[in-house]
């Protein structure tokens, strides 16, 4: 007599880690509901998208075409192609006058693939880590997903909304740190820390032996000053790039991490394991990219006038209370004069007026109710419509 089946296991939300219920991402759904009034036929402004509109640059997609006419679409080393190191360690001897070792570079799934590994490379479960609020959600949520405890210390627009020794000392002697992380230029505020700001703050984590980990996803996209890659400051630290936002090559899910001398090896099995490589069609084009910043460069200079553009037309529209927009391509602005709660904000202005937004309780929950992110990837005249269209809401009240 055959064996009766095995009863079919059910997958009951009780049976789900604890550690897996991360919070969506609350952007996603504006998306979805401008997707909604788009498919009614209206045109949408799309200002809560945080991704470039223009194509990676044409060296780079050449590049992945002629390799995949040759079919070189194998696994590639598990730190990736060495040309590939070998090049961005050159960027930092070009860009920052640094000289790095290619050995210390780690070629990662876009910097979503560097928060992964650095995370598990550097931190165990329980460990804290303070960030920045407002900040990327994802820190906070890859954080908790890994059974990390994200610390997350409210900062100040006087310290352009970055971290300070004195409030890293403070978070570390409520409750012991064991790392922390900075984002210069930040999402979403836009924001920058100076050198004399990132020197000081990775002094203290030195002091206090954390590990410093700076996330430099949105360098080359610098407005104020020239960016401080914390590379320049000294090797303890673990650095996070990636090709999506100054290349433009967000679906091509390629980026990087620079690491202290001696820490490669630990990537390196980490990543093995977890994913073996990173596409190798992504890395032949990132490796090109470099020699597309010229063009990179023009796509930059579309976000100067945007950026100039909202600059001086959100203050006429009515919104006047917003970060310095040091770099990225994002503006952070106040609107408490006209809500306590920014979704709401956001959801009754994408219907009035068809320009959509991204909340700040993305973001921030001490005062993300009262904040709106503004992004501005996109074209100069969609920047320009927005403030006429913002002011017309602001107006009807
Ligand atoms: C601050 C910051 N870090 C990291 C990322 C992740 O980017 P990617 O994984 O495409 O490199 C983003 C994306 O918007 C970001 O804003």
């Amino acid at each position: 007599m055959a064996p009766a089946p095995l009863p079919r296991p059910l997958l009951h939300p009780q049976a789900l880690s604890r550690r897996s219920a991360v919070e969506p991402f609350i952007v996603m759904d504006v998306m979805e509901h401008a997707a909604r009034i788009e498919a009614q036929g209206s045109h949408v402004i799309h200002l809560e998208v945080g991704q470039p509109a223009a194509p990676a640059p044409t060296v780079a997609r050449r590049a992945a075409a002629a390799a995949l006419e040759a079919g070189q679409v194998g696994y590639t080393a598990a730190l990736g192609i060495p040309a590939l190191r070998a090049r961005i360690a050159r960027h930092y001897g070009e860009t920052h006058g640094v000289a790095v070792d290619p050995e210390r570079i780690v070629v990662t799934h876009g910097s979503s693939g560097g928060f992964v590994l650095a995370f598990l490379a550097l931190f165990e479960p329980g460990d804290r880590v303070a960030i920045a609020a407002p900040g990327y959600p994802p820190y906070r949520h890859v954080l908790s997903a890994l059974g990390c405890e994200p610390v997350l210390i409210e900062t100040r627009a006087e310290d352009r909304h970055a971290l300070t020794p004195e409030r890293l000392l403070e978070a570390h002697r409520a409750a012991p740190l064991k790392g922390v992380l900075v984002a210069s230029p930040a999402n979403p505020t836009g924001t920058m820390m100076d050198r004399a700001a990132l020197t000081a703050l990775h002094a203290c984590a030195r002091d206090l032996g954390l590990a410093f980990v700076s996330d430099e996803i949105y360098h080359g996209l610098d407005y104020a000053f020239p960016a401080v890659s914390a590379v320049e400051i000294g090797e303890d630290v673990t650095v996070i790039n990636s090709f999506s936002k100054y290349f433009c090559m967000t679906g091509w899910r390629v980026g990087w991490m620079v690491v202290p001398p001696g820490v490669s090896r630990t990537m390196e099995r980490l990543q093995q394991n977890l994913s073996i490589s990173v596409p190798t069609l992504s890395q032949i084009a990132a490796d090109a990219a470099f020699e597309g910043r010229a063009e990179m460069d023009l796509v930059k200079a579309t976000y100067v006038e945007n950026r100039r553009i909202l600059t001086e037309g959100l203050p006429r529209a009515g919104l006047s209370r917003f970060l310095p927009a040091d770099g990225a391509f994002y503006l952070y602005a106040d609107v408490s004069d006209f809500t306590d709660d920014s979704a709401a904000f956001a959801r009754r202005m994408l219907d009035a007026v068809h320009v959509a937004t991204t909340p700040g309780v993305d973001f921030d929950p001490f005062h993300g109710r009262s904040f709106l992110r503004f992004s501005y990837a996109g074209s100069a005249p969609d920047m320009a419509e927005a403030v006429a269209r913002i002011g017309d809401f602001l107006k009807r009240g």
